[in-house]
């Protein structure tokens, strides 16, 4: 079974997601660090091939071996992320790994275009959605920093995001829209768990 979350940034995805695979024994994929290793190593070196990357995802974020799970969280690693991510040949080489994960097993993958691009067959798609407020508050919270500035560059990366030609962030026509404002992380969690338990449930209550 493929469970795909997608939506924006402070959404909520990356600990729901997480804690969906773990509630349900699934593996857990965040693809945006995917695309955070491509940006660290074009930060790097500009010509880096994102086809020849050697990037592992599990307990820890490998590049070539080295564990670089905090270095893809700096804010600029985070803007050129965006940068790279607009890129048809980065996404390209990408949605391929990812879709070669998702071949075997239980997974619960998060990202921007899990359920229109790469799983379009996913079992369930949630598009988290929270408000640019609410978002930019959870997002200061976790790095301590600044609610204004996190807001000021969350509205550039979410009009990049949204407005790229290839797979833009859009909310797939047989997604749940669940709005996270004001939920705590268990709400949201059973919520989706109950959607993955009860097919009937999973058909009824689309967007
Ligand atoms: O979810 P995140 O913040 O770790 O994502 C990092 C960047 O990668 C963000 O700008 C959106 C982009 N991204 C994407 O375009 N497609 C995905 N499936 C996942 C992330």
């Amino acid at each position: 079974m493929i469970i795909a979350i997608d939506g924006p940034a402070g959404a909520g995805k990356s600990s729901v997601a997480r804690a969906l695979a773990r509630a349900l024994g699934f593996a857990y994929l965040d693809t945006g660090a995917m695309y955070r290793c491509v940006a660290l190593a074009r930060l790097r070196d500009p010509a880096a091939d994102p086809a020849g990357l050697e990037i592992e995802l599990g307990d820890r974020v490998l590049l070539a071996g080295e564990d670089v799970g905090e270095a893809i969280r700096a804010p600029e690693v985070t803007e050129q992320a965006s940068v790279v991510a607009a890129d048809p040949a980065v996404r390209a080489a990408l949605v391929e790994r990812q879709r070669t994960l998702l071949s075997d097993g239980d997974w619960v993958a998060e990202g921007r275009d899990v359920g229109t691009v790469v799983a379009p067959q996913a079992d369930l798609k949630v598009f988290l959605t929270a408000t640019a407020d609410e978002r930019a508050r959870r997002r200061a919270e976790q790095a301590g920093r600044d609610v204004a500035s996190v807001l000021s560059e969350q509205r550039d990366r979410d009009a990049r995001d949204s407005s790229r030609e290839t797979s833009p962030l859009e909310v797939a026509a047989d997604a749940h829209l669940l709005d996270t404002t004001g939920l705590t992380l268990s709400d949201v969690v059973d919520r989706i768990a109950a959607l993955a338990r009860d097919p009937a449930d999973r058909a009824e209550n689309r967007r």
